[in-house]
């Protein structure tokens, strides 16, 4: 699939909201969160096994990107089944409309705030997000709406990365700085890169019953798309991460050119960011 109205890798349009989605929304992070869907698929079927989403359910994606789970959705809720995806980002939203006709999935798309959903409350059996809470100012908010539009008896469910997993062997002088500096430009927008060590006792602080909560591992290799996640993290956030200002330009570009090449070697593995996935019932 290829994205409409293209804009250079990197320099995407914002929405002009104050709590903006850091990544933007340029053509490199579309193409980014399709790899992501597709990577992830595994990870997220063993979830949907373990929650039991079947024919017939109710289900939405909140913060869906251009796939998320919405196919994996479609799948197990069947023709007599719902599916939402709900995104804020026009052009994410776009290419998500895209992408499901492609692929015939459907969905019925909703353009909203995860923060402050205009959809009904009590209405949908499977609530899930992946990736949303760390990109949120107010990630309480996010669970509070997910609540509230699970009908009584419903699933909430979160995947969430915690990147103190997240290392290179042999080890690399540019990773640990690079993933610093990543983490450090999410601070200073009053968002936690590490968002997944708390989504447990965030859905008990919820109200949600029968929180469980389990991790998810991935180790890549040269060739792998994950191999250089933290180089395209780093390159979506290129300009947040230079106005930090511990990095000029030049040093910036020198340690990602470098990195990039030690990633290529062949022998050399990464630990991505683990995944915890925790879910839990609307009482
Ligand atoms: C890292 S992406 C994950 C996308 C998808 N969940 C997946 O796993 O492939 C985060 C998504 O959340 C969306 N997002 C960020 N803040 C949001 C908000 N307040 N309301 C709705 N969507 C939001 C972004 O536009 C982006 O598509």
């Amino acid at each position: 699939m290829t994205a409409t109205a293209a804009s250079p890798a990197g320099m995407g349009r914002q929405s002009g909201h104050r709590d903006r989605y850091l990544l933007g929304d340029s053509t490199a992070e579309v193409e980014h969160l399709a790899h992501q869907a597709e990577v992830y698929a595994e990870e997220a079927e063993q979830l949907l096994d373990l929650v039991g989403v079947t024919a017939g359910s109710s289900a939405i994606d909140v913060g869906c990107g251009v796939l998320g789970i919405l196919p994996l959705l479609c799948a197990r809720a069947g023709p007599v089944g719902r599916v939402v995806g709900l995104e804020r980002e026009t052009r994410i939203l776009d290419a998500a409309r895209q992408y499901a006709a492609e692929r015939g999935l459907p969905v019925e798309f909703v353009q909203g705030d995860a923060t402050s959903l205009d959809l009904p409350s009590d209405s949908f059996d499977f609530v899930h997000e992946r990736t949303v809470l760390l990109n949120v100012q107010r990630p309480a908010a996010v669970i509070g709406e997910m609540t509230r539009i699970a009908r009584p008896g419903g699933v909430i469910d979160l995947q969430e990365p915690d990147f103190s997993s997240c290392v290179c062997d042999p080890p690399h002088p540019a990773w640990d700085p690079l993933l610093a500096e990543l983490l450090a430009a999410y601070r200073r927008n009053g968002k936690n890169f590490n968002s997944g060590r708390r989504i447990a006792r965030d859905l008990r602080a919820a109200g949600l019953t029968d929180v469980q909560v389990r991790v998810t591992a991935r180790l890549t290799q040269p060739g792998e798309y994950y191999q250089t996640f933290l180089l395209t993290l780093t390159s979506l956030m290129r300009d947040q991460i230079i106005t930090g200002g511990r990095l000029t330009a030049a040093d910036f570009d020198a340690q990602a050119e470098s990195l990039r090449a030690h990633l290529a070697q062949p022998g050399t593995l990464t630990c991505q960011p683990t995944m915890l996935q925790a879910w839990g019932t609307k009482p």
